[in-house]
């Protein structure tokens, strides 16, 4: 069980029932195992880190750069890593925006966490990281990430034939955004 003093003082932001908190190499073993016992879920569309050395080159990319912003969503009944949700690709300039890839682990998904750490992850992108734009890109058979982006008000933008290199080819995916226009409250 997770020391709650340390995880919610060092939240990004707090909803209901999840938080934000930022990723940390401490975190290996809770998120690869949490990683090992999602691969049902997660496949064939994710493929998170599962051993320690990899999440710490993960993590490692994750806080180097300004092109990436990372974020946990934790439960806040037991401070448990729920799932997470990756902002990668930011590009500022005259398109601020940022595209992302996200998971939710077996113990916590099909509960609206998820849900609620999405709308939490958009508050931050267009509140304090100042975007404009969130995009993301899914296969056309992945229900609950579709599911997840429509409840979240993202809108359907197109097609992109083999968009993406995902478990050995080229996929293709639907690609979904939102502008900091369509959450007046800011998400
Ligand atoms: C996509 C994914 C992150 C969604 O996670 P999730 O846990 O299902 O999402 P939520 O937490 O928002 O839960 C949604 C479900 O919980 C239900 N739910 C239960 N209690 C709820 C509550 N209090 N509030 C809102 N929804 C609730 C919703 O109705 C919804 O069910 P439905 O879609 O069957 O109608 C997850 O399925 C996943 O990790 N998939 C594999 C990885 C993946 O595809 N990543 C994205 C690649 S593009």
């Amino acid at each position: 069980m997770p020391d709650m003093s340390t995880t919610v003082t060092s939240a990004l932001a707090l909803g209901e029932r999840t938080f934000l908190r930022p990723y940390r190499h401490e975190d290996a073993d809770e998120f690869t195992a949490a990683a090992r016992a999602s691969r049902e879920l997660h496949r064939p569309w994710l493929f998170p880190p599962e051993q320690p050395a990899a999440y710490s080159a993960y993590v490692g990319r994750l806080l180097a750069g300004a092109d990436r912003a990372g974020f946990l969503v934790c439960a806040r009944h037991d401070g448990r890593i729920a799932g997470f949700i990756n902002i990668n690709n930011i590009v500022q300039g005259a398109l601020r925006g940022g595209a992302l890839g996200y998971g939710a682990f077996a113990h916590a998904a099909g509960r609206g966490l998820m849900g609620e750490g999405l709308r939490l992850v958009m508050g931050q992108a267009f509140g304090p990281l100042g975007l404009h734009r969130l995009e993301a890109a899914v296969q056309p058979a992945n229900a609950a990430s579709l599911a997840l982006l429509r409840r979240a008000g993202f809108r359907r933008e197109g097609f992109s034939p083999d968009y993406l290199f995902i478990d050995g080819a080229w996929r293709d995916h639907e690609r979904w955004a939102i502008t900091a226009e369509m959450v007046p409250d800011g998400g």
